[in-house]
């Protein structure tokens, strides 16, 4: 959560800021703020949106070459003026930016207080910069010597830049649990959340670990450890297209996602599918082939659409390669005692790999022998680098708050894991192997036949688009898809919806359904149609709407629909890479028709980096 950016170089410092935070403004957009050395340490923040920052600078002095920006998404305070980054210490000599929380704020704050330090908002972030101060003053020390020993005090995550009016010709930064990456350019550097803000000057970046402290000064960049023993930066060459981060001539980020998903899902197979040598091969499961082989339990870890592509995977590994699955909210999970040993495998999925109840969840498992195997998106963030083995989704950068191609990347990465896994155990016969892997590669295709349904599809979101309520069913397969496109429909176009399993709607649901209530049917030919047509009829006993997605040249379910959506025919096991795709669009089309802010829907932001 919140987005933090810093630059120190021979530019102007600010346009490169504000570039940076409408970069990483999916992170969070409640306020925005900047400060800068412009022979004063200047700070100018706002509540809102990058844009009202910059019309609230508009004309104000900027210039200077070292300066860091905040895009915050709110947890200790309302979003408003006063709480929003940078925060100064009680001198004003000393700014902070912060994304993360700190724990123990209240009794720090309490104590810096009795020492005459003065608070002017309700942060977590100004008891931090405040103790640094303290922390200098008593030692009448350095502002890096004062951040190490505040680091030894805080409790909770953080990512952090400070400057400081006395030593202004330096950068410091550090992190624990909160991610921070520092670009290397030519006699200049630049600091992010992400690679976004980054990629533009330079490919040559660092990822600051947790408890490290990176200090810029005379153009030399330094990492030392909280304890104070130095490291030696360890420079990677980012792999980052621009254009990725752009939209590309859509409206919006997530309507270029969704788009996207013929090449993103082609991309996540890339290397690992190889229809004509005939065999599957993923890297990072190769080491651990043996233990997947005799795994007892699967335990998979997630949250939000992550967590519905893990319960696709629940049915994939079940099915292809035996083994028994369960699939945990990983903020439930890392609260209750669970089982876990050294024969569990713990799959954890996340596409930002910054998810905290993911983070933590991963913890617990370790701390109690299982194996961590980890599918994020984003290479190089905390997941990925706290999991024993994994797999990247290669999805490219996805921007849109609602996960659409990271969501189809996820599941095509864990079918192949499944068909490896199944395969090596004698549970997936080497005659269905083939065929699935034949299927797999006409997936692509098909999303992308898939995709030319916009047009019918803007036509039925035309028509629901004021409803208050909306029901998605689905059996099999396809239920995980009916819990995704009700989520995708609440988050961005904040009207409510549930997503249930078909036969267990009469089990309570069915009291909902009248001739004023939407019913989104996935009934696709898999082994539950019958099934679900006849919950379809009970649906239709009650006057609900339907609009059923089905499999193209269905003659059944179209005489009882109010609206049929036809896509591609496939495997039953490889049917939600297809089926999510029309109800992306559907809850796309609704939200642009609503007025609502697509990419940055209420309340919400890209990674939840809090508990
Ligand atoms: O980055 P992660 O996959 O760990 O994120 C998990 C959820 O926060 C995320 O999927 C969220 O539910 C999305 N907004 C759904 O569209």
């Amino acid at each position: 959560m919140c987005g933090i950016v810093a630059y120190i170089g021979h530019r102007e410092a600010c346009p490169i800021i504000l570039k940076g935070l409408r970069r990483l403004e999916y992170r969070g957009y409640d306020s925005a703020g900047v400060a800068l050395l412009t022979g004063e340490l200047t700070v100018y923040k706002k509540k809102g949106k990058v844009q009202d920052l910059e019309n609230f600078i508009g004309g104000r002095n900027t210039h200077a070459h070292i300066g860091m920006g905040h895009t915050r998404w709110a947890t200790h305070g309302e979003p408003n003026d006063s709480n929003a980054h940078p925060h100064y210490s009680t001198s004003e000599r000393i700014a902070i930016i912060h994304n993360g929380i700190i724990e123990n704020y209240a009794a720090l704050k309490t104590h810096l207080q009795k020492q005459g330090h003065v608070f002017h908002s309700d942060t977590d972030t100004e008891v931090f910069v405040n103790l640094i101060e303290e922390i200098q003053t008593q030692n009448s020390c350095t502002l890096e010597e004062a951040v190490r020993l505040a680091l030894h005090e805080v409790i909770g995550a953080y990512a952090i830049v400070v400057l400081s009016r006395d030593e202004p010709n330096q950068l410091i930064a550090a992190r624990k649990g909160s991610p921070l990456v520092i670009g290397v350019g030519q006699d200049e550097f630049f600091l992010a959340s992400d690679a976004t803000p980054i990629i533009e000057y330079t490919n040559e970046v660092v990822y600051v670990n947790d408890y490290e402290i990176a200090v810029i000064r005379d153009n030399k960049l330094e990492i030392r450890t909280r304890e104070d023993v130095k490291q030696t930066p360890y420079i990677q060459k980012l792999e980052l297209e621009l254009e990725s981060i752009e939209k590309g001539g859509y409206e919006h980020f997530m309507l270029k996602e969704i788009f996207e998903q013929p090449r993103s899902i082609l991309d996540s197979m890339r290397g690992r599918l190889e229809l004509e040598a005939g065999h599957l091969n993923m890297g990072g499961v190769r080491a651990y082939e043996q233990k997947f082989v005799n795994a007892q339990r699967i335990i998979i870890v997630a949250c939000g659409t992550s967590w519905h592509a893990g319960l696709v995977a629940e049915y994939l590994l079940e099915d292809l390669a035996r083994i028994p699955v369960e699939v945990e909210y990983a903020s439930e999970f890392r609260y209750r005692n669970p089982v876990i040993t050294e024969r569990d495998i713990v799959i954890a999925i996340s596409q930002s790999g910054e998810t905290a109840d993911t983070l933590a969840a991963i913890e617990m498992a370790k701390s109690k022998g299982a194996t961590i195997f980890g599918i994020c998106n984003v290479v190089g963030s905390s997941i990925a680098r706290a999991t024993d083995a994994g797999a990247y989704t290669h999805a490219g950068p996805e921007i849109g708050v609602a996960s659409t191609k990271a969501f189809t990347a996820q599941v095509t990465v864990l079918t192949l894991l499944a068909m490896i896994v199944g395969h090596k155990r004698g549970t997936l016969s080497e005659t269905k192997l083939r065929e699935l892997m034949v299927e797999l590669s006409n997936i692509p295709a098909k999303v992308e036949q898939a995709l030319t349904l916009d047009a019918e599809i803007q036509v039925i979101a035309e028509e629901f688009k004021d409803v208050t309520n909306f029901l998605y069913l689905g059996r099999g397969y396809n239920f995980p898809v009916a819990l995704e496109g009700a989520l995708k429909l609440k988050e961005i176009s904040y009207i409510h919806a549930e997503g249930y399993p078909a036969a267990e709607m009469k089990h309570g649901p069915i009291a909902l359904i009248d001739e004023n209530m939407p019913v989104v049917v996935i009934a696709t030919k898999d082994s539950s149609y019958e099934k679900v047509v006849s919950n379809i009829q009970e649906v239709k006993a009650r006057k609900g709407r339907i609009i059923a997605v089905v499999t193209e040249g269905d003659d059944v379910i179209p005489a009882m629909a109010e609206f049929v959506i036809e896509v591609p025919a496939t495997s039953e096991v490889l049917m939600p890479l297809v089926s999510v795709v029309p109800l992306q669009l559907l809850s796309y089309h609704i939200a642009v028709l609503r007025g609502c802010n697509v990419d940055q829907p209420r309340n919400l932001a890209k990674s939840v980096t809090v508990e």
